[in-house]
């Protein structure tokens, strides 16, 4: 019988259906997916931290909206991911542990300050654009909930990463403080941005398993390469000039071709000791902790709720 119902797993992969929460699954595929759309919900939450700095530092009305409009997506974008992840029998409590206690990660990016203005134009423009390159491809990931919330979450990301290209370009096209402004950020970004996509291929433990079971549609070196050279030709409209000696047209491949990335950074990013790793845990366990009164009351009430609907 075990067989049987792990030959329908196959089959279902094999023929592009979309796994449901009550499909029988291997044991390595929930586990792997538990990993990859917790951590997916992990950086949507904490990437609201830099954004945060400057809601009231915003340049004016209109953009401390937008940017407000933003960061109440991503913390939306998180709250499907996580919703999307409990459909795999863990439960919120158990992914927020292991979020606190360093067992889960949450994307590199989000570990560096956002230190001017710009910085928020370049993670709209860079990571927004990043994180849409590779969510675009997710749209087609096997497991339902994950690639439903991915396409609710993509309509969403396009306004992200407009609004940062439109900043850049505002401040391109202003004083020379300005236009230094957003070259400074583009230099700090740029490079962290495309480690977003995670290690080389051939140094990717997960992309085996991620395309044997159709999770992953596009390796990582492909979405990087994608997101490189469609950013390339952006900069070059409004004037930025990417940060790599190295980045040169290769006419015969099509694509651009570019430096080495800095994996050292990388590793000790991810590995808890990037510029603002301490920070951005210890906000996010004081606030959930402080917050704790708010899910007691709700859990409270909704208890209430059954209750009358019993009696
Ligand atoms: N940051 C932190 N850790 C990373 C990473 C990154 N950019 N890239 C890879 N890693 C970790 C992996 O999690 C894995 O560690 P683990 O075993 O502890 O989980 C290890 O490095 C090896 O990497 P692999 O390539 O083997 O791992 P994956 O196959 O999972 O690929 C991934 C990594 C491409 C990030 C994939 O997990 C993925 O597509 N995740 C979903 C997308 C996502 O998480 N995006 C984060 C940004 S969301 C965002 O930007 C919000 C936007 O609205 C601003």
């Amino acid at each position: 019988a075990q067989d049987t119902l792990l030959r329908e797993f196959e089959e279902k992969i094999e023929c592009g259906f979309a796994i449901e929460p009550k499909d029988r699954m291997p044991a390595g595929y929930r586990k792997h997916l538990v990993r990859q759309m917790s951590q997916h919900a992990h950086s949507e939450v904490i990437g609201m931290q830099p954004e945060g700095n400057w809601v009231t530092r915003a340049p004016s009305l209109r953009a401390k909206q937008i940017l407000l409009a933003k960061i109440q997506d991503e913390g939306g974008h998180g709250l499907y991911l996580y919703s999307a992840a409990e459909t795999l029998g863990v439960s919120r409590d158990e992914l927020i542990e292991q979020l606190h206690t360093g067992k889960a990660k949450y994307s590199n990016i989000f570990n560096y300050p956002a230190l001017s203005w710009a910085d928020i134009g370049a993670i709209g423009w860079l990571v927004d654009g990043a994180a849409i390159v590779n969510q675009v491809s997710l749209q087609r990931t096997s497991y339902g909930p994950y690639s439903r919330a991915m396409v609710r979450i993509c309509k969403e990301e396009s306004f992200h990463q407009r609004q940062g290209y439109e900043i850049m370009a505002k401040m391109m096209a202003g004083t020379a403080d300005q236009k230094a402004m957003a070259q400074d950020a583009m230099n700090r970004w740029w490079w962290p941005s495309l480690m977003m996509f995670g290690p080389h291929d051939s140094d990717s433990p997960h992309t085996g398993d991620a395309f044997k079971w159709k999770i992953k549609r596009h390796s990582n070196d492909e979405l990087r390469q994608k997101f490189i050279d469609k950013t390339v030709q952006q900069a070059e409209v409004i004037g930025l000039t990417i940060p790599d000696k190295d980045l040169k047209w290769n006419e015969e491949k099509k694509c651009y071709d570019h430096g080495e990335i800095n994996w050292e950074e990388f590793s000790r990013v991810i590995g808890g000791d990037g510029p603002c790793n301490k920070q951005r845990m210890e906000h996010h366990i004081s606030v959930h902790n402080e917050g704790a009164w708010v899910r007691e009351a709700a859990e409270a009430y909704s208890a209430k709720q059954q209750y009358s609907k019993n009696v």
